[in-house]
């Protein structure tokens, strides 16, 4: 198919066979994707870097600005009662997408990175000392290594590390080999965001409870991509970004188990977690305010509600069931490109694969695939560590969202053809 009509298809190997939702409707949401991008229709496969964001979201973010913009949780008129009721609203909105048992365990964060640093900065220097662990794996994005990390080296613990194995996945005895008596934390992602892994994460939960740890889960990836219920999962942190799921940049999620987030010191302080202040001493609130210093991003909370209840629309399993039957074409099709070698092959895969073109630069297949239309990430991928592992420097990312098409793969297909004949000539 050539790139000038893209018209949606289903994979003939799709699981059920077609999407169960309408993916043509679906698309028709997203203004973007009427985007072209030299001269070609715009064929964005790079939603695990961000998403782009349906009419619904724009809509709710313009609302805001235009019928009810306030200061939240600080006046007495009418318009931040009608700021405060919506972010609020959106605040129950994010506890059923994630399972939460109360709307008080969701704290709003800029995203994924802030929620982590702000479990390393309050509880982290709280539970960690000279001797502890805390445990990561070798998949890890740098949001959920530098933290740990640096709080390590502050408090005197050791930064252990679960190995992958060579399908890219990490092993559950391999995980659990590094647990010991000392590992006062996990921080684990839920999906890679390199090679798509899905991680075992109720079983991890499980192990890391039996010595005594807490379980972190990096959900960035996840959140877009897998049903998600915290309760099943039995973490006790699940972090993800706004961005990531439809919703606007700026805006993430902390979700912490009550009894956890209770025991926690404030992190960032300021205006609106206080209860009373002297020249000596502050009064802090309960949860989830205890964590929300500061005027709060009304707009971005608004547009990320929107955005989970259009995920909530189209069906989480539908869109899962989909982006897998996306998964598995494109793997089929990038498998036929010589010199294509795929990285990791993990037997649970959410949305993203990397690859490298042998004997062409990650950037130049990118910059080719731009000329094709055709949106990818390159580079390290923000995850140094496990590219090293794979002995590798850069890589070429695609990853899919639920408004992508079969067509689009065959797209990409035929631009990597293009970049292996231009630099392998
Ligand atoms: N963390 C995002 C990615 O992996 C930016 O692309």
């Amino acid at each position: 198919m050539s790139t000038a009509s893209l018209e949606v298809a289903e994979p003939e190997h799709s699981r059920s066979g077609v999407p169960s939702f309408d993916l043509e409707a679906v698309r028709a949401q997203f203004p973007i994707l009427k985007e072209t991008v030299r001269g070609r229709p715009l064929v964005y496969l790079d939603n695990a870097a961000t998403t782009q964001k349906p009419e619904r979201v724009i809509a709710a973010v313009a609302d805001c600005y235009r019928h009810f913009y306030a200061n939240v949780a600080r006046g007495v008129h009418t318009l931040a009662e009608r700021a405060t009721d919506a972010f609020e609203t959106a605040r129950r909105t994010v506890a059923r997408f994630v399972g939460a048992e109360s709307a008080d365990e969701i704290v709003f964060v800029r995203g994924t990175t802030e929620a982590i640093n702000l479990v390393a900065g309050s509880w982290g220097h709280a539970n960690v000392g000279p001797g502890d662990e805390i445990l990561i794996t070798a998949l890890e994005h740098h949001a959920n290594l530098i933290p740990w990390q640096r709080l390590c080296a502050e408090k005197g613990a050791k930064l252990v590390v679960a190995p992958t194995n060579v399908r890219g996945e990490v092993p559950l005895e391999a995980f659990e080999e590094q647990l010991s008596k000392r590992t006062r934390l996990a921080a684990v992602a839920h999906v890679s965001n390199v090679l798509g892994t899905v991680l075992p994460i109720a079983e991890m939960a499980e192990r890391a409870h039996a010595v005594g740890a807490l379980l972190l889960v990096d959900g960035a990836q996840a959140a877009p991509h897998v049903n998600l219920d915290v309760r099943t999962l039995g973490c006790d942190f699940y972090a993800f970004s706004g961005h990531k799921v439809y919703g606007p940049s700026g805006i993430g999620v902390l979700w912490a188990r009550r009894e956890v987030l209770a025991a926690m010191p404030p992190w960032q302080t300021g205006g609106g977690i206080v209860t009373r202040v002297t020249f000596e001493e502050s009064e802090y609130v309960d949860p989830p305010s205890r964590f929300e210093p500061g005027t709060l991003n009304l707009e971005g909370v608004v547009g990320l509600g929107a955005a989970l209840e259009f995920l909530g629309e189209i069906g989480r399993e539908n869109v899962a069931n989909w982006e897998s039957s996306l998964v598995e074409y494109a793997l089929d099709r990038l498998e036929m490109i010589p010199h294509l070698r795929l990285l990791g092959a993990p037997k649970e895969r959410a949305s993203a694969i990397s690859f490298v073109l042998e004997g062409v630069h990650s950037h130049d297949v990118g910059t080719v695939l731009d000329t094709q239309g055709v949106a990818v990430r390159v580079g390290h991928l923000c995850a140094q560590p496990l590219m090293a592992g794979l002995g590798i420097a850069t890589a070429v990312r695609v990853s899919f969202a639920c408004y992508n098409t079969v067509a689009e793969i065959d797209a990409l297909a035929s631009g990597l053809r293009k970049a292996r004949e231009i630099f392998l000539r």
